[in-house]
């Protein structure tokens, strides 16, 4: 008999397909997220799950699930697994590492140009018949060749910024918690700075670590206050990162110039006061969603559940168990 497993959320057929030859498959295809009750219902009896960020992987979860062996993420972030509980439950969990680093960092490209040339201001005045000619003063905004780019986080995603950056003849510097070895700084040409220096240099600010208490609110009051009232700050890393009252106050009173922000704190209800504001754009967490990427992401999902259930050793393991 095969394994049974499911798939919480909508994904791509050949996917589905691929799972179906290994394992007896109960998919989610209608695609509505499921409260803990209901996946704890419906993950009962199941060896492995492929899963995404919309679904919390606990220990009052998985007391539910004693055949559990597998949790398999569409996703590199992993904040909505409890690794502690699944590791003391024996439950192997995955993440998708890699595979979205050059879309994702893309994407954080198209929020800081979007963000620094205020285009969605600049489209909505347009759309609703504002524009009644070129003024030399119109959506005046912040040039990005030859500024300097701050990033937070030189990891996968980070460096692909960095690399972005060289074609804008930018300065690059960078804060994380260890100093990058040599080699990848010279690739991207940046140069580690302090948080502090980070922050009271870069005319671009932008984030790319992971969410785990020690990340909550990095940025919160205090780091806003020490940017230049000119700066802007981007985040497509994960929704906390940024203290979301926070950036709300320092857009709203000009101590930073604007944000572009793919992520927020309890997504999907961001916080309404963000609606309110000129100088933001936004997006619904989709810095990975392009076709390739979001189909490579559900299928490496696929390949650590059947690597997980048949030997025990998943590509991209994140416990030990
Ligand atoms: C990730 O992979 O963590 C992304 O945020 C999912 O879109």
């Amino acid at each position: 008999m095969k394994p049974k497993v499911l798939v919480t959320r909508e994904v791509f057929e050949d996917v589905l397909q691929c799972l179906s030859q290994y394992f007896e498959v109960t998919s989610n295809q209608s695609d509505v997220v499921m409260d803990p009750e209901t996946l704890a219902a419906k993950l009962s009896g199941k060896q492995g799950a492929i899963i995404t960020l919309s679904d919390r992987i606990d220990a009052a979860l998985l007391a539910r699930c004693p055949n559990l062996k597998a949790v398999c993420n569409i996703a590199v972030g992993y904040n909505n697994i409890d690794l502690a509980a699944c590791t003391k439950a024996g439950v192997m969990a995955t993440n998708t590492p890699g595979v979205l680093d050059d879309t994702t960092g893309d994407f954080t490209w198209t929020l800081i140009l979007a963000t620094a040339r205020r285009l969605t201001e600049a489209e909505a005045y347009l759309r609703a018949g504002k524009w009644d000619g070129w003024k030399l003063k119109q959506f005046l905004g912040l040039d990005v060749h030859h500024a300097t780019l701050g990033i937070f986080g030189l990891g996968r995603i980070g460096q692909v910024v960095a690399r972005r950056a060289i074609g804008f003849e930018m300065r690059v510097i960078y804060h994380d918690v260890r100093q990058a070895v040599p080699e990848v700084e010279q690739a991207c040409r940046a140069s580690f700075a302090t948080k502090e220096e980070l922050l009271s240099q870069a005319d671009i600010v932008t984030i790319h670590v992971p969410y785990s208490p020690a990340t909550h609110h990095l940025i919160g009051k205090s780091e806003l206050g020490r940017m230049k009232p000119t700066a802007i700050l981007i985040n497509a890393s994960r929704g906390g990162v940024v203290d979301d009252a926070a950036l709300i106050e320092a857009l709203r009173s000009g101590t930073i110039a604007g944000a572009g922000l793919d992520v927020f704190e309890n997504e999907p209800k961001l916080n309404p006061q963000f609606l309110e504001l000129k100088n933001v754009v936004m997006a619904p967490h989709i810095a990975s969603s392009s076709l390739a990427t979001r189909h490579k992401m559900a299928m490496l999902a696929a390949e650590n559940l059947v690597a997980a259930l048949t030997t025990g050793k998943p590509p991209n393991l994140l416990n030990p168990v």
